[in-house]
């Protein structure tokens, strides 16, 4: 298949200055399921399938390295006292975690494969999926054994929040969770997480876990500096995760730490959005050398959006990104979060993930917000809309 006449093509193949690597009046030659060539469009070889692009933009499948889907219940009134005042705390996750429990697999399943359709509908080609609103070693080993079955990028969450059952009892839960849980839930998963958050759990009870897993085979990514600052950016980095994710509250030294790692901070303009918090400040993290990338961290208690096209409308809005650093962030930058090296970028030999917009340009997605501008999307090269 070639897909011409491409007005504007993001590759994230950088050119000089231009991380995004923009081509303008060019094609993508797609051969089972793989990208095979990428250039202009005058020079483009012949083809089967021609899919004309009418002039419009072209940009990789989103990779949103960042999502909580299965789950039972909501929490919109959780949201509407919000909206009328009231604080997010992190112990709402609880609420969910009851809801979920007495949820079965087909209730489970269903409500994460409706996710996963209004997501590809929205340009995501990649998810990670993580669990943690179990608690519980069966729960838990039930929704990594579920996000399974429909993406490679499982996280084991069970050290999201310490269960009503074990309050007070911290260690005592994270025992249960590098134990008996972890065993259960490390078959299924590829990454180990953990909130690291006054009200979830300590720095020592995170590096526990975080080792713990790595000692099973998973690699780490840290929840951190959601509700305010601490010490879980330099865990992240400490242990070589591939991501830390939130940083909406960072101190100089872990900007300073951050862009002399290897670790990805990943923003969730999501959550600020739907908690009242403030925007971080991703024109300084981009300028002080900071790897950003962008997910929505779709979940029912801090960001119940699908959406990267609203979430790179509001970094460009209120973070401070241009249009082609949120769309590589929502990219590239989630590959890099992944540690992924076969999605994100449109260059053969890559993943044939793309998205065409139903727009000139890819500042379309942060100039119309709200506008379901994605007009077809290829995963493995094939049409999914
Ligand atoms: O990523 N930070 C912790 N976990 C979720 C919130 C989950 C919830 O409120 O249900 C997050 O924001
Ligand atoms: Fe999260």
């Amino acid at each position: 298949m070639l897909i011409t006449n491409i007005g504007e093509l993001t590759t994230n193949v950088a050119a000089g200055d231009d991380r995004s690597g923009t081509r303008h009046d060019a094609a993508v030659l797609v051969d089972d399921g793989l990208i095979v060539w990428v250039g202009d469009a005058a020079d483009a070889p012949a083809a089967e399938e021609i899919v004309d692009a009418g002039g419009r933009a072209v940009i990789p499948g989103f990779v949103d390295s960042h999502s909580h889907l299965v789950f039972g219940g909501d929490r919109a009134s959780e949201f509407e006292a919000r909206m009328a005042g009231q604080k997010y705390a992190a112990g709402g996750i609880r609420s969910t975690v009851a809801a979920t429990r007495t949820a079965s697999d087909d209730d489970l399943r269903e409500r994460l494969q409706g996710f996963l359709a209004e997501m590809l509908a929205q340009g995501t080609t990649t998810v990670e999926i993580k669990s943690g609103y179990g608690l519980d070693v069966a729960t838990e080993e039930r929704l990594v054994r579920l996000a399974a079955e429909v993406t490679p990028e499982v996280t084991f969450l069970g050290a999201h929040v310490v269960p009503a059952e074990y309050a007070d009892r911290g260690d005592d839960y994270v025992d249960l969770v590098i134990g008996p849980m972890l065993d259960a839930c490390a078959p299924h998963a590829k990454w180990v997480d953990v909130f690291c958050e006054t009200g979830a759990f300590t720095v020592e009870q995170s590096r526990r876990v975080l080792e713990a897993g790595i000692a099973k085979g998973l690699a780490p990514r840290v929840h951190a500096s959601q509700l305010g600052p601490g010490a879980g950016i330099q865990l992240a980095i400490e242990v070589g995760a591939a991501s830390v994710d939130h940083g909406t509250y960072l101190t100089e030294t872990d900007i300073a730490a951050l862009a002399a790692s290897d670790t990805v901070l990943t923003l969730l303009p999501g959550v600020e959005f739907s908690t009242r918090q403030p925007y971080p400040d991703a024109r300084r993290l981009i300028d002080a050398g900071v790897t950003v990338a962008l997910a929505c961290d779709t979940n029912p208690g801090s960001s119940f959006t699908s959406s990267m096209p609203f979430c790179i409308a509001v970094a460009v809005r209120d973070m401070g990104m241009t249009t082609a650093e949120a769309v590589w962030a929502a990219t590239a930058g989630g590959a890099a979060a992944l540690r992924r090296d076969d999605v994100g970028v449109i260059a053969a030999g890559m993943r044939a993930d793309l998205v065409l917009l139903d727009a000139p340009t890819r500042v379309h997605l942060a100039y119309r917000p709200g506008v379901p501008l994605v007009a077809q999307v290829w995963k493995d090269g094939i049409a999914r809309l």
